[in-house]
């Protein structure tokens, strides 16, 4: 069965390629499906945005489609970055919103941070599942690591021992991150109804 990868990100869509074969489901990219949907992300908390994606995709194909969307909650900048964390105050690259953050917290107490991930899944039928992760930790006080991306290198999570996510390697991350829960959950869900090769 077909299932479209509502993303242009070609590292997201191999991720979910991997997972989602396995299920007996033919990965294919918005791209290859000829799709040129810029959706307006305007929804009001990342369910939304997720199920902004899948619809639009879902209203065009009646396939199978998977959507996410995901962002940095910082408690002392009333849950900033959230929704805009790839446009953070505008600024152009990912050192710089990373810097404005730490710039933000300069002088607080709280630290306390969490990564969020929510996956839409619209199955054939067009049913539409929500699927959320989420990852507590803590803002570090400089930039440390070159792994991952985005917030990584300021972001101390719960089971981190301290070290920031871009200093720990990538495997770490696939095991306990914000998407890795939610992807979890997902699989949790499509094992339930028996999506496996055989029943396809
Ligand atoms: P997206 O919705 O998954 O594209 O994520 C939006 C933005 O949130 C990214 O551009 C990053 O700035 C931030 N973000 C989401 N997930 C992560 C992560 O795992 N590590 C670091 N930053 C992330």
């Amino acid at each position: 069965m077909k299932l479209i990868i509502a993303s242009n990100n070609p590292g997201k869509i191999e991720e979910y390629r991997d997972i989602l074969e396995p299920f007996g489901f033919q990965v294919v990219s918005q791209k290859q499906e000829a799709i040129c949907l810029e959706v307006e992300e305007t929804g009001t908390t990342f369910e939304e945005n997720a199920l902004l994606k899948a619809r639009a995709i879902y209203e065009n194909t009646h396939c199978c489609v998977i959507s996410d969307d995901s962002g940095l909650e910082v408690e002392a900048l009333g849950g900033e970055p959230g929704l805009y964390s790839a446009r953070y105050k505008g600024l152009p690259t990912e050192h710089e919103r990373r810097l404005a953050v730490l710039e933000g917290l300069k002088g607080s107490d709280n630290r306390k941070a969490r990564f969020v991930t929510c996956i839409c899944f619209i199955d054939e039928s067009g049913q539409e599942h929500l699927f959320t992760g989420e990852w507590n930790g803590v803002i570090a006080e400089k930039e440390e690591g070159s792994n991952g991306f985005g917030y990584d290198p300021i972001f101390i999570s719960e089971d981190g021992n301290g070290r920031t996510t871009a200093s720990l390697p990538i495997s770490f991350k696939e095991k306990y991150s914000h998407r890795a829960k939610a992807v979890e959950k997902l699989m949790a869900y499509l094992k339930l109804l028996r999506f496996t090769p055989s029943h396809l």
